[in-house]
């Protein structure tokens, strides 16, 4: 199955790169294998008129019109679009750059032993809580470590929402095997795997793994880029740029253009700021003026044009933090923002919506113009993807909704 091919047209393949012939041919006996576990696609599935898509734009309708509402009045304290639910700090994975945003690494805050999460029927229960949100970003640390993953995305699924994830991708085919994961596919909207070299040894040590392990992530894609023949989801490879790998960055730009991968690059960032001498870096202000010419050919990219390059320079953007929520393992919502250093932890399961935790957040510190270098203000100037996501989504509460070009950002994801 899968018309995958390993004619590459933009990408060189280069020394230490797999061997990609074998790679390919593991990668079609592993869709294939996956795919005898998967029940077909039904008639509607990866289009607009889904029964769940179509639920999940009247949700964000009804909740942009209340946003409007509360922009109109200078109230920043907005339903959330959507939430990142850090459901463990544990990986498996050490990613070099790894950021939880705080100035903490993951893996380090697991085993400082603050890997208390919550349970099965506790997650269940805070995916309830905030259903009023059109979408939920399954993360961590290593969200497929859960065991409990698909019976959280079945909760997800049941409520209409919109589920993304973002994985290193190590162990997801093996999972894929399961009965228990024969939905997942099927029910995962968006499936973002980090890939931050197509250097074997270069990506190992990026990921303080073995070069199998690194092979078998790499495996992995393919092989979910094969499966998109079987069931639609969007498929996008994020690669963390730093001084190290500019260079990589431009093979993983070409290879997921000839693959038609969608490509998500965001530089590192360090704390509450991106790295800016990389942003001066000439190599780097090369590459992004390459992601941006291949963003208007039309490659699959994860944001507009514009919006790339508002986030690959760290400028152009102002961030509005509750336009989402970053809920932690043990439940809490880091207010107004996660990267704030005197963020206050707010325990969702503690109230009955998402209004409800927003309204007992917001009597404690109002977001409204959070962010900025006032003493006040969050001192930061994060440049995350979802950072990104907030100024695009406040533009369309003031410029309208097609003038900002929003629509155009939330057709992209959804398609
Ligand atoms: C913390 S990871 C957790 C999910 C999963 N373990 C993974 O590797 O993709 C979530 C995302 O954050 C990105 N990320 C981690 N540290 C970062 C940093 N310092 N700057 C920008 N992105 C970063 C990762 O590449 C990944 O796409």
């Amino acid at each position: 199955m899968g018309e995958l091919t390993t004619k590459f047209i933009r990408y060189q393949p280069k020394e230490n790169h797999p061997d990609w012939e074998l790679l390919f041919l593991e990668a079609k006996e592993l869709a294939s294998d996956i795919a005898g576990n998967i029940p077909p696609k039904h008639a509607l599935q990866g289009s607009l008129l889904e029964k769940r898509k179509i639920k999940v734009i009247n949700k964000t309708l009804k909740n942009f019109r209340i946003n409007k509402q509360k922009m109109s009045r200078q109230d920043h304290n907005f339903m959330p679009l959507f939430y990142i639910w850090t459901m463990t700090n544990n990986c498996n994975f050490n990613c070099s750059y790894c950021s939880d945003h705080r100035g903490n690494i993951y893996p380090d805050l697991y085993k400082q032993g603050l890997k208390k999460n919550l349970s099965t029927r506790e997650g269940k229960k805070l995916i309830e809580i905030m259903k009023e949100s059109s979408a939920i970003y399954y993360c961590g640390g290593e969200p497929t470590l859960r065991k409990d993953l698909p019976d959280l995305l079945e909760h997800s699924t049941s409520f209409d929402m919109f589920n993304m994830i973002n994985t290193n991708g190590s162990i997801i085919c093996d999972l894929l095997l399961k009965p228990g994961y024969r939905l997942f596919l099927h029910q995962m909207d968006v499936i973002i795997v980090s890939l931050d070299s197509l250097d074997l040894n270069k990506l190992a040590q990026i990921y303080q793994v073995n070069r199998k392990t690194a092979e078998k992530t790499l495996r992995n894609i393919i092989t979910l880029s094969i499966l998109r023949n079987h069931v639609p989801f969007k498929l996008v490879a994020n690669t963390v740029i730093n001084s190290d790998n500019i260079e990589d960055t431009f093979d993983i730009l070409d290879w997921c253009n000839d693959l038609g991968i969608t490509f998500s690059p965001v530089s590192a960032n360090l704390g509450n700021q991106p790295d800016w001498e990389l942003i001066k870096n000439n190599d780097y202000r090369r590459l992004v003026s390459l992601i941006i010419e291949r963003a208007e050919q039309g490659y699959p990219m994860i944001a507009s044009r514009k919006a790339l390059e508002r986030l690959l320079r760290g400028t152009g953007f102002y961030c509005f933090p509750v336009v989402f929520d970053h809920i932690d393992h043990d439940g809490c919502l880091y207010w107004p923002c996660k990267a704030y250093k005197k963020a206050t932890k707010v325990n969702v399961l503690h109230y009955g919506s998402a209004t409800e935790v927003h309204r007992a957040a917001g009597d404690l510190v109002d977001p409204t113009y959070f962010h900025g270098n006032d003493p006040h203000q969050c001192q930061g100037q994060c440049a995350w993807m979802q950072n990104c996501v907030t100024d695009m989504y406040v533009r369309g509460l003031t410029q309208g909704i097609l003038m900002s070009g929003l629509i155009k950002e939330i057709r992209g994801l959804l398609k």
